[in-house]
């Protein structure tokens, strides 16, 4: 894939972590840029900042919790003209904590982020790639969709849809021009950790994170290498993999421990 082909790339979850320095990474090498987030001057500093690279940059402020916030985000391309030739669903939370005491409003508005605006925006975009014959799609997984994951349940749930869904989408669009790269971080520094009440956690002092940049410069060279699915760190590919060969029980149990379950 050439990445001349892809001008104009839309990155949800922007101004901040991972998405923020994607966003760089492609103004760098000269993409125009549709930045989504719920935060304006967040997204007014990222503009200015990655205009400096003499590419456009449109920013979109919207929350994508709310159930008709991929139509609004379409309508406002279309009223601006602007063609998106790669999507990238980065947007996304966790939280932390036993699943009978979570705050529904917090797990419902993940759910609502991580899968279905991911979902809609996908549906909306690809007719439009469909009629150029080409477009990427990255949806931004997680190594947690590998397993089940006591006290962050919901968010190992909703990350597990994000890998399956987009394997499943890659091989029904097979053969149309259209790719779908999904990348499974594993923890890496960035806003998540105060966003899903980690800071401090085991997982947070014991993991030796990745930081945003490495993630964001491995997300573009496989999204623009056309590649399916992409695990980042060599480290995370070791666990994956171990993953497979352990029995469930063993997984669920290591996965709770992680999670400070007794700690
Ligand atoms: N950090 C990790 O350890 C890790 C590991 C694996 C996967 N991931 C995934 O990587 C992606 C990026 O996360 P990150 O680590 O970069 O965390 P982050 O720094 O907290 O960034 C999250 C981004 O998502 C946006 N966002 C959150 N809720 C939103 C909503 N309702 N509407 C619109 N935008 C929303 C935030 O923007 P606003 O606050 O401005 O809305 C922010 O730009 C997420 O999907 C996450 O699940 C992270």
């Amino acid at each position: 894939m050439r990445s001349s082909d892809f001008k104009t790339i839309l990155i949800t979850g922007a101004s901040s972590g991972i998405g923020l320095e994607l966003a760089r990474v492609c103004a760098e090498k000269g993409h125009d840029l549709v930045l989504i987030g719920r935060h304006a001057g967040r997204l007014k500093d990222a503009a200015t900042e990655l205009a400096a690279h003499g590419v456009k940059v449109h920013t979109i402020r919207k929350d994508l919790s709310e159930p008709e916030a991929a139509d609004a985000v379409l309508k406002e391309l279309t009223r601006k003209k602007i063609s998106v030739d790669a999507l990238v669903n980065n947007a996304g939370f966790g939280d932390h904590g036993a699943f009978e005491k979570s705050d529904w409003e917090k797990v419902s508005m993940m759910i609502m982020t991580n899968v279905h605006a991911l979902t809609h925006l996908t549906r909306l975009v690809l007719p439009s790639m469909r009629a150029h014959g080409r477009g990427i799609i990255v949806n931004i997984g997680s190594t947690a969709g590998l397993q089940p994951g006591p006290y962050m349940a919901v968010y190992y749930a909703t990350k597990a849809f994000v890998n399956h869904f987009s394997e499943a989408l890659d091989y029904e669009l097979r053969g149309s021009g259209i790719r779908v790269t999904c990348i499974l971080p594993g923890a890496t520094s960035s806003g998540f950790q105060e966003a899903a009440s980690l800071n401090g956690s085991l997982i947070d002092r014991l993991a030796k994170l990745a930081t945003s940049r490495q993630v964001a410069e491995f997300t573009y060279a496989k999204m623009m290498a056309g590649r399916r699915f992409a695990i980042h760190g060599v480290f995370n590919r070791i666990l994956a993999f171990s993953l497979r060969l352990t029995p469930r029980f063993l997984v669920t149990f290591m996965a709770a421990k992680i999670n400070g379950e007794g700690s």
